[in-house]
């Protein structure tokens, strides 16, 4: 595995020139968001982490880091070139090239079980419809074992994607020290009353 290279930073600007939308960041994330992201990974063990966004491996990293083996990491990013040096970069970690929208298939394709354990995301929701994001949220909600969290960020001050019923969301983090700063939210299935 390779470091935090000043080459991941220009390969991630080439891209989000190529792809502003998409991307929709000029830089990877700082070690202070990744670990703080990957420290809202369920401690208790079993189960997949799924990361959705990779981009160059910055919050893959700090899951790492964490404690969590690469075979328990499976990755999906949309962007064929970012999911070419993460294979080369993080050998023994699932990376699946597509669409995070719809992990769910993609997941049963590549063989990897449910419940996860925790999925952590870092993809663009905020420019989706309400109606995308929910299913987003849906999915998760259905994938993740009881009490997982799903870790979203996002520039916005307000939860990007609204809990609606039976999920509770809290912020978890502002890290200023990100350019831009950014909000970590999880969301996790509400506990009965
Ligand atoms: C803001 S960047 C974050 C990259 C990385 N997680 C980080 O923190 O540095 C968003 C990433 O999500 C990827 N992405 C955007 N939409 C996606 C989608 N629908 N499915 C999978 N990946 C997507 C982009 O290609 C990019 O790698």
């Amino acid at each position: 595995m390779k470091g935090l290279l000043a080459s991941d930073g220009i390969f991630f600007l080439r891209t989000f020139l190529a792809n502003p939308l998409r991307v929709a960041a000029l830089l990877p994330s700082g070690k202070r968001l990744a670990a703080m992201v990957a420290a809202q990974i369920d401690p208790r063990p079993g189960g997949a982490v799924l990361e959705l966004g990779p981009g160059t491996g910055a919050v893959t990293r700090a899951i790492l880091e964490s404690g969590i083996a690469p075979g328990e990491i499976a990755a999906i990013e949309s962007d064929a070139d970012f999911a070419a040096a993460l294979r080369r970069d993080f050998g023994r970690i699932r990376i699946i090239e597509g669409d995070a929208f719809a992990f769910p298939s993609l997941l049963a394709r590549a063989g990897v079980a449910t419940p996860l354990r925790t999925i952590v995301s870092g993809i663009p929701v905020l420019s989706r419809s309400l109606g995308v994001r929910r299913k987003l949220l849906d999915d998760a909600m259905a994938a993740l074992r009881p009490q997982g969290p799903f870790v979203q960020f996002s520039y916005g001050t307000e939860p990007p994607i609204p809990a609606g019923e039976g999920v509770d969301v809290r912020r978890a983090a502002i890290v200023w020290h990100n350019v831009p700063p950014m909000h970590v939210w999880v969301y996790r299935r509400a506990l009965a009353a």
